[in-house]
């Protein structure tokens, strides 16, 4: 059956005394949860050390984005060969504020995914329509098409998940239903199928809005297999009530 996932993505948040008070808050809980999910924290890269060290040691960590390239005169980019050198478990491709503030787009999300899966990295795929493309109906045909350039050379395997995240649920507060996020984890599969994926065996996460409060509804739904969250990943004490709810899915 599918792996549940819960990951926190910290996005350009948290100061180094903060990182360090999440790690010792979640290492006091941490032993007492029941260990189904795997579960994992993608900070600033430069907090990847500090949550290495400090983090329960079945607590995955992994960077927001990574280089297209594996070295070479690139100023200010980071490799999936360095990241997956550090002990990093995972990479994030593709979340919308890469597609949206850096303009990142299929091609170079293409390169950078079979990159990282090259290094050996697992690789969160990360997809979703904003509201405008969700109101005029294209919903389907967007995340097609990312789907379709996206992993364009790539070949089925475990280490390819896929997180569904609709922009217009990202940091707004507007969760999609799980009705909604369901039907909509229920086509990207069919389509990953068509693309020749062991689809049945992919995680597919959901993100936009995930918070302890909304979580269950969410992963109670068959073709829902975790979360990416953001904001509410932040405290320890929310962090802990995702993970419970995973493990307890
Ligand atoms: P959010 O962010 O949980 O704060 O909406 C999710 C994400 O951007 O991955």
């Amino acid at each position: 059956m599918r792996t549940t996932y819960m990951l926190g993505n910290w996005k350009m948040n948290q100061g180094m005394q903060d990182v360090m008070s999440f790690c010792e808050e979640l290492n006091l809980a941490w032993n007492n949860l029941p260990k189904k999910a795997l579960c994992g924290i993608a900070p600033q890269a430069l907090h990847l050390p500090a949550l290495k060290t400090n983090l329960p040691k079945d607590l995955m960590v992994g960077a927001q984005n990574c280089s297209e390239h594996l070295q070479g005169a690139f100023t200010g980019e980071i490799s999936p060969a360095a990241i997956k050198d550090f002990g990093a478990d995972f990479t994030l491709v593709g979340h919308s504020e890469r597609r949206q503030l850096f303009h990142e787009q299929d091609r170079l999300l293409n390169t950078k995914a079979k990159l990282a899966l090259g290094c050996d990295l697992k690789v969160v795929f990360c997809i979703g329509e904003t509201l405008e493309e969700r109101e005029g109906g294209s919903t389907e045909a967007v995340l097609r098409h990312q789907l379709v350039e996206g992993l364009k050379g790539i070949s089925t395997t475990p280490k390819l998940i896929i997180a569904y995240e609709p922009v217009w649920a990202i940091g707004t507060g507007k969760t999609a239903t799980p009705e909604m996020a369901e039907e909509t984890h229920a086509f990207v599969r069919q389509v990953l199928a068509e693309l020749g994926h062991d689809a049945a065996s992919t995680s597919i996460l959901y993100g936009g809005s995930v918070k302890p409060d909304n979580v269950q509804g969410l992963l109670a739904c068959p073709n829902i297999d975790g979360g990416l969250v953001g904001g509410a990943s932040l405290k320890a004490k929310d962090f802990l009530a995702l993970c419970h709810a995973a493990n307890n899915a």
